[in-house]
């Protein structure tokens, strides 16, 4: 099998913070490997190692085949990188960002532009192409992003939490121009803190968390780890809750229900989609047994981490917070401090530590390893 990606033994330390403690992954040719995990997990770390913005402590990488510790340059040559924030000049419009981008890789005049309004129409950008893109949506800006890290065709994609932040319809915009270019040929990996998105977008998936590889495998492989789908009923009747307990379990041979006496809460493993909620529906019905809510819930990333760890996702990690992949190289040759503008922020990895991008504000409460977190992700 040929690799878009390799990664080996990758250590990385900021002071006493291990950010990668031994992390390994690969990207066959032509897929999508989704680096799962929550704020803090190693994974823009990872990114910024693999695209040649920061020298590991320890362990090797390859990108289409180039070491990337020993030849960035032309590793860089097949790389296209799109940070979570998105690293538009503000002041320029869609299409001269894009030209410009161009004109970096030596496209020539007339190749650039054609490249620039060829890449506007594909992300649905065409009407806005020539307002600066400070009017754009957040949505559009990470588009025209996306687009700016393809203006040279790479072969192999990075793209480091494409959708957080973004409103649900923005999202869905994106995950189809992923899925369009993971069509056409390209190999991406991509972070996410979703497991809803690696489902939707990734053919494998690993879970990071403190630096390391804790799960990988398919999307199916990972749900069923986790658990799968959940049927949860809510009784408005707390005296009959034994009875509506042994009717879902009968209606489900094997399935073994947790009850929640205080919210008259049944929750029970369930593998039939909506085909197990109209039977459940039917049978307490049958029996006069009031439904105040019922549905079928999907595992979230939280899940996962319970059930992989022990702990919830949304636990903070560590003291800082350094989380931006942004002033960064998109293969074009100039280091992560030498595109500066519009960006005041990244004048060296260490002064962003606590940069405060309104997107990346956690409540920085501490939360103990153990707890049982299910507090939702902010979108
Ligand atoms: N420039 C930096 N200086 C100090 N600590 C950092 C820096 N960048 C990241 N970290 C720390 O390294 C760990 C991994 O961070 P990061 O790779 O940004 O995680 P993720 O992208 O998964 O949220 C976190 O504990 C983070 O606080
Ligand atoms: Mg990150």
């Amino acid at each position: 099998m040929t690799y878009a990606v390799v990664a080996e033994g990758l250590v990385k330390h900021y002071g006493t913070v291990r950010a990668l403690d031994q992390l390994d992954l690969a990207v066959p040719e032509g897929t999508v490997l989704g680096v799962l995990g929550p704020n803090g997990a190693g994974k823009t770390t990872a990114v910024r190692v693999l695209t040649t913005l920061l020298r590991p402590d320890a362990g090797r990488a390859e990108v289409a085949g180039i070491d990337v510790l020993a030849d960035p340059a032309r590793a860089r040559d097949s790389l296209g990188v799109s940070g979570q924030y998105a690293a538009v000049d503000e002041h320029l419009t869609g299409f001269e960002n894009l030209d410009m981008i161009g004109r970096l890789y030596h496209l020539g005049r007339r190749a650039s532009r054609a490249r620039a309004r060829e890449l506007l129409e594909q992300f649905d950008l065409s009407d806005a192409g020539d307002r600066p893109s400070k009017t754009y949506s957040g949505g559009m800006r990470r588009r025209l992003d996306l687009a700016g890290a393809l203006v040279a065709r790479p072969p192999v994609l990075f793209l480091d939490e494409p959708t957080t932040g973004l409103d649900p319809r923005s999202r869905g915009d994106m995950w189809d121009v992923i899925t369009t270019l993971v069509e056409g040929g390209t190999s991406l990996l991509l972070t996410t803190q979703y497991l809803e998105e690696a489902d939707r977008l990734a053919d494998n998936i690993i879970v990071v968390d403190h630096g390391k590889v804790i799960a990988e495998g398919t999307a199916d492989q990972l749900k069923a780890q986790v658990g799968g789908e959940r049927l949860e009923v809510v009784i408005a009747d707390q005296a009959r809750l034994v009875e509506a307990r042994v009717l879902l379990e009968d209606s489900r041979p094997g399935g073994v229900a947790e009850v929640d006496e205080h919210v008259r809460r049944i929750t029970l493993p369930s593998d039939r989609g909506t085909a197990g909620l109209i039977e459940a529906v039917r049978r307490l019905d049958a029996a006069g047994i009031e439904v105040q809510d019922i549905g079928i819930r999907r595992p979230t990333l939280d899940d996962a981490f319970l059930s992989l760890t022990g702990h919830g996702a949304s636990a903070e990690r560590a003291g800082h917070q350094a989380d931006d992949s942004r002033g960064g190289s998109r293969g074009g040759g100039t280091d992560s401090s030498g595109s500066g503008a519009g960006d005041p922020g990244t004048d060296g990895a260490g002064q962003r530590a606590r940069g405060g991008h309104p997107e990346h504000q956690t409540d920085g409460r501490q939360r103990r390893a153990g707890e049982h977190v299910m507090a939702r992700k902010e979108i």
